[in-house]
């Protein structure tokens, strides 16, 4: 094989490597970026374990007591660097309306200018001085039809070990793709090249950061930031922006979505996959486990973030998790809110921003009612509960995230890696709302479920920079993640309702829910957690056709009765506080409606406008 040797570089291409294709972009990257040298990641264990030693010697990682967590490590990043930067997130399509006006957009050659080819090009020589890893990994089961290919070419180390947990990695992933397979490619540096005898420093990024997608050629480009969305490319990059343009080409979905098993006590079995905006409990809904009364009833989890969902020659829709690990944020979760997802970081966890405590251990707000009496938090200072009340100091950042593979999850499904996925009987989408939007809504049909997850609106979390709290509208909770114009995946998905629908196929409900609606003295009111558990079988009974419920104006909604309330003390007013539709508060909702509409004007499907319409009368008829 011809191995392209450059000046002082060797590219190493392992023998098993047949790609000429895939060697010679490697060769072109390393080439513009100046790589000191190319490591081709195998995926195996012993280099992972590797990859972490020299982590740790590099002061990025801490080996955590393995007494206490057995194969563990802690990173704490540039304090600069915490959380996706969606204002730096680009989606570059010819056509500006292609990306739509939800997007930031570039045009293509003028962001390739930028990055590559321009004269002050932020990609020339900004891996000087460090190794370029070839990460090969696939989303989706290795060889599933429904998988697809992307390999990843980083200057972090950091990027490598996380993506052999949250992806299948490495050598196997290249005997798939054999010597002409399609892959998409995935560049990312932190942006910051060491010059001779300059020292590293613990978390390399830079103050300037893109985040850039291609979909024409289904390429990313990465620059300045070694944060989770951000430099973690498989995940929101190419399972989310890139696969929905994907999906809008071959009529199929990649969604924002948790998927999920419900075993009843007779045993019979259904999946439901949910959409809820970042750091609003997905992970949580996905390891829920059961409350009191409802004995014999269990929930198993296939994916906590996305889900690609593909119809089938049944007539249903069947779900993958592309991803083969979590990438969850700690704080909030303990032994009561998320038992499962505590065992699943027992061992074998990479955390991220996070505090240390004295022996070795980690901690975050929410872990424990009071923190120890000592930490070093996630910036590496002293934290006591004394510094937190004085100075409101947090010893984890509100977005510290834990990386740990699925198959830690004691709860995980059995079908979690069937490569045929699982079939979809309800969607369920979700948004963090104080007021206005009920606990649970069934759309009466497809078009009424899409206007809802259309619509939805929920108030902003630490997951990405920026101000945190505010009502946002996020649809389908995809706003940060479309590849394309959000009017024209409102049409995707009801033109393959349509489609669906004219196959004879019974479609999945769909559901609006709200966990977060607050009380006068502005505490949460429904308790959450399992106890959403009572939501999910009214649902699943209605999927059957038996459960009872009332109409209004925007959909179907149960009464205090229609619910299991056993083993819960939860009386009918505060039930009525978290269900209860205000005219007044769906009059100003509904203008916000309004204001999504005109901003997607140019392309929005005239059934939502419709839609909206029908509710209004009914509004001012019940009003
Ligand atoms: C995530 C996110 O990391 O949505 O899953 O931000
Ligand atoms: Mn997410």
């Amino acid at each position: 094989m011809n191995r392209p040797v450059m000046e002082g570089l060797r590219l190493n291409v392992p023998a098993y490597v047949k790609h000429q294709r895939l060697v010679a972009w490697v060769a072109e990257i390393a080439a513009l970026t100046e790589a000191r040298d190319v490591y081709w990641c195998d995926g195996s264990q012993d280099e992972y374990d590797r990859l972490c030693q020299q982590l740790v010697d590099a002061g990025t990682f801490r080996k955590l007591n393995p007494a206490k967590r057995p194969n563990s490590y802690l990173a704490w990043s540039d304090p600069t660097d915490v959380a996706r930067v969606e204002d730096r997130t680009f989606i570059c399509t010819p056509d500006k309306a292609d990306a739509g006006p939800t997007n930031n957009w570039m045009d293509p050659a003028e962001m390739r200018e930028l990055l590559q080819t321009g004269d002050k090009a932020l990609f020339k020589g900004s891996m000087r001085g460090r190794t370029l890893y070839v990460v090969p990994f696939s989303m989706g089961p290795i060889g599933s039809p429904i998988a697809h290919i992307g390999v990843e070419l980083s200057d972090s180390p950091y990027v490598a070990v996380n993506m052999r947990i949250m992806t299948r990695m490495g050598r196997a992933v290249l005997d798939v793709l054999g010597d002409d397979g399609e892959f998409v490619p995935c560049v990312h540096t932190v942006g910051a090249p060491l010059e001779a005898g300059q020292a590293d420093v613990s978390w390399p990024c830079n103050k300037i950061k893109y985040i850039v997608h291609y979909p024409q050629t289904r390429e990313i480009w990465s620059y300045g930031s070694g944060y989770g969305g951000n430099a973690l490319l498989g995940k929101k990059c190419f399972a989310l922006r890139i696969a929905s343009t994907m999906g809008r080409d071959q009529g199929w979905l990649a969604e924002h979505m948790l998927i999920l098993g419900v075993t009843s006590p007779e045993g019979k079995k259904h999946h439901v996959a949910a959409a809820f905006p970042s750091a609003c409990g997905k992970t949580n809904f996905a390891m829920l486990i059961p409350p009191q009364g409802f004995d014999g009833w269990k929930v198993t989890t296939i994916g906590d973030d996305i889900a690609w969902i593909k119809p089938a020659k049944d007539g249903r829709l069947y779900a993958i998790n592309p991803e083969a690990g979590y990438f969850g944020v700690a704080p909030g979760t303990n032994a009561q809110t998320n038992p499962n997802c505590m065992a699943s970081l027992n061992r074998d966890v990479i955390f991220t921003n996070v505090a240390l405590t004295d022996d070795g251990d980690v901690w975050w707000e929410g872990m424990t009612d009071t923190g120890p009496s000592h930490l070093i938090d996630w910036q590496g200072q002293d934290w006591t509960p004394e510094i937190a009340k004085s100075t409101g100091a947090k010893a984890a950042h509100p977005n510290a995230r834990f990386t740990v593979a699925a198959t830690n999850n004691p709860a995980l499904d059995a079908e979690w890696d069937n490569p045929a996925g699982v079939p979809i009987d309800a969607f369920i989408f979700g948004g963090r709302r104080s007021t206005t939007v009920p606990l649970v809504t069934e759309a009466r049909d497809w078009v009424e479920g899409v206007y809802m997850a259309a619509t939805m609106g929920s108030e902003t979390t630490a997951a990405a920079a920026g101000q945190q709290g505010v009502v946002r509208r996020d649809p389908f909770a995809m706003l940060p993640f479309m590849g394309y114009n959000m009017s024209d995946y409102f049409q995707h998905w009801l033109a393959l309702g349509a489609k669906l629908a004219e196959s004879g196929a019974s479609l999945p409900k769909i559901f609006c829910v709200n966990w977060f609606r607050k009380g006068a003295d502005g505490k949460f009111v429904w308790p959450g957690y399992g106890e959403n558990m009572r939501v999910l079988k009214w649902m699943l009974e209605r999927v059957e056709g038996q459960g009872q419920g009332v109409d209004h104006a925007f959909g179907t909604s149960p009464r205090y009765e229609d619910l299991n309330w056993q083993g819960l003390a939860f009386t009918p007013e505060q039930f009525h506080t978290v269900t209860h539709i205000s005219h007044e508060d769906w009059a100003a909702e509904l203008k916000l409606h309004d204001d999504l509409f005109s901003q997607l004007a140019h392309k929005l499907p005239a059934e939502l406008r419709d839609t909206k319409a029908k509710i209004e009368s009914r509004l001012a008829k019940a009003g």
